[in-house]
């Protein structure tokens, strides 16, 4: 039997030159949205782009806090992952959990792993562990980063650096949404950057365990999340305007 040929950490196409420029950029994007929020708040993966943001945060000396959406699927590298990051930063990683009510009902409803099962189902899981709790995480700011990008997926072409939360009423910053893959890799080695094990397990994006898996080379990045889906649902509502 032959291993499949995974996705792998891609080489970098800057130069040192134009990675310094990005960064510097990078730094100032923070700065700014700094200057114009009192409450910002860092919506954290830990995966690779979210690294990235997270040490930016850190050499700007911005302190804007982070948090991650603990949705008691993770991975068990993904928990681990938020230790690192904490140990080497000297930053505490707020945890927003699910309510125990909304797990059950989702359970009693569709099966703990009812979200095989389709959309709709998929839909209410990611509402209780995911989508609640960031409403929650959120009570209060004015302002929110994420470490979507435009090249990610289809759905994120028109991302802008800066956008209106319409669901939070609040302002929403994708501080890398102009840099590709290649960029985010770069940084990280070039900063030596702490990254998630699984990225060296052909896993190019990494959410809850159950609904990510390795992706081939050559397939969409994304390809390996909600894969029994169709591609216009790989999103899990997070960064839905409604
Ligand atoms: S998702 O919508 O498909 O799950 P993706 O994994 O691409 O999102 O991540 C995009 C951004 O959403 C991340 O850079 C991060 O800002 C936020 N995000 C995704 N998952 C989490 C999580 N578990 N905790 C906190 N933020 C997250
Ligand atoms: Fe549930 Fe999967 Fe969504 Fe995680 S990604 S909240 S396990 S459906």
């Amino acid at each position: 039997m032959t291993t499949p040929d995974f996705w792998s950490i891609p080489e970098s196409t800057l130069s040192p030159t134009q990675l310094a420029e990005k960064t510097a950029v990078l730094k100032e994007r923070l700065v700014d949205i700094t200057s114009r929020f009192s409450d910002v708040r860092f919506a954290t993966s830990l995966a690779a782009e979210d690294m990235v943001i997270t040490d930016a945060i850190a050499q700007s000396k911005t302190n804007i806090p982070l948090f991650t959406l603990a949705t008691g699927r993770l991975h068990q590298e993904t928990i681990d992952m938020a230790k690192i990051t904490e140990n080497h930063y000297g930053v505490v990683i707020a945890k927003a959990y699910p309510t125990e009510e909304d797990v059950q009902a989702f359970i009693d409803q569709y099966g703990m792993n009812g979200f095989y099962d389709g959309e709709e189902a998929k839909k209410a899981c990611c509402s209780a562990r995911k989508i609640k709790p960031l409403n929650q995480a959120l009570l209060g700011a004015d302002a929110w980063l994420t470490g979507q990008r435009r090249e990610q997926s289809t759905t994120r072409v028109e991302l802008n650096f800066e956008e209106h939360d319409d669901a939070r009423g609040i302002a929403k910053f994708n501080p890398l949404f102009d840099w590709t893959e290649a960029d985010v890799w770069a940084y990280i080695r070039q900063e030596n950057v702490p990254i998630h094990p699984l990225h060296l397990k052909g896993y190019p994006s990494i959410g809850c365990e159950p609904c990510t898996r390795q992706v081939k080379k050559g397939e969409d990045i994304r390809a390996g999340r909600w894969w029994w889906l169709q591609s216009d649902s790989k999103e899990c509502g997070l960064h839905v305007n409604q």
